[in-house]
């Protein structure tokens, strides 16, 4: 069944680069209509008009998704202007790269604010309209280090596990009403967050970034890091109609370095 998302609406948090936007553009090549979500107004605002400029349907909404008022405000927007909410894509997230030792509460808790609350707030509003529907695709973002584990990673591994179980209880519980809720588990993956926390573990170890980034690289069975189009394209299989009979799934999207898993 070709991906094909014409007239259709999905809303994709974390769009302004890395597996966020390369979804955006996949989506919007699909015929959808992206609705981009980021903090930083300008840079979705750049890549909605390039999508727009290319010929394609691209929204840009800047938001902080941790703020449930501008949340609901805009689903509802989306709801008033387009009628529909078909996918929902819970990509935005954040790392944490640290000892548990020296973990400080005031820092975990905004990372469970984007990687976990702010996916069940969504996730209840884009419900909805797709209930009323019966239809929805929630893709959710997790990572193989909720599977695999990952030493220093425990509150962003934990924060992860969450949104997998999340993921599979709701999947249940609207498994009836043609709605299909699923995550995917990328390993690193060539963006922002992965260097980030890569030069944090460099900076532990007495190491440069690319060194430890060209060690994982070659502990992964295909001898590379990922990058964000092919989680991308695995997001888009999950967000077309032909996958309805999917739901309640953690996709690795690894290389292979977590079979079995
Ligand atoms: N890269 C990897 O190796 C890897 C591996 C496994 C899982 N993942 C997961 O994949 C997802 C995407 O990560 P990525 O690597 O593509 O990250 P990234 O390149 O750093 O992009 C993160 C995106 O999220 C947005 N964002 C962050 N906080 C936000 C907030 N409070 N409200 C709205 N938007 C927010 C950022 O834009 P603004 O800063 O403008 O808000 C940006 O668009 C995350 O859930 C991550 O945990 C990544």
């Amino acid at each position: 069944m070709p991906l094909e998302l014409s007239n259709q609406v999905h809303i994709i948090t974390g769009a302004s680069r890395g597996i966020g936007l390369a979804t955006a553009k996949l989506v919007a090549q699909a015929g959808g209509l992206p609705v981009m979500i980021a903090r930083s107004p300008e840079q979705i605002g750049t890549e909605a008009e390039a999508l727009q400029a290319s010929g394609h349907k691209a929204e840009a909404y800047p938001l902080d998704i941790t703020d449930p008022d501008a949340c609901k405000a805009m689903v509802r927007h989306v709801r008033d202007t387009h009628g529909r909410v078909d996918g929902l894509v819970n990509n935005a997230g954040t790392n944490m790269v640290a000892n548990l030792l020296m973990c400080k509460e005031s820092t975990w808790q905004p990372m469970f604010d984007v990687n976990v609350f702010a996916v069940i707030r969504l996730t209840q509003l884009c419900l909805k309209p797709m209930v009323r529907a019966k239809y929805g695709r929630i893709v959710n973002v997790s990572s193989v280090a909720a599977k695999l584990g990952a030493p220093y990673n425990t509150l962003y591994s934990a924060s992860k596990s969450a949104v997998d179980g999340f993921t599979r209880s709701l999947a249940i519980e609207v498994a009836k009403l043609g709605i299909t809720v699923n995550a995917v588990a990328p390993s690193q993956v060539n963006t922002k967050l992965m260097r980030d926390g890569m030069a944090v573990r460099g900076k532990m170890g007495g190491l440069d970034a690319d060194a430890v980034i060209e060690g994982i690289a070659e502990g992964n069975p295909m001898g590379r890091i990922l990058e964000p189009e092919e989680v991308a394209g695995t997001i888009l299989h999950l967000l077309s109609p032909g996958s309805g009979s999917i739901t309640g799934q953690s996709w690795n999207v690894c290389g292979g370095v977590a079979l079995g898993l």
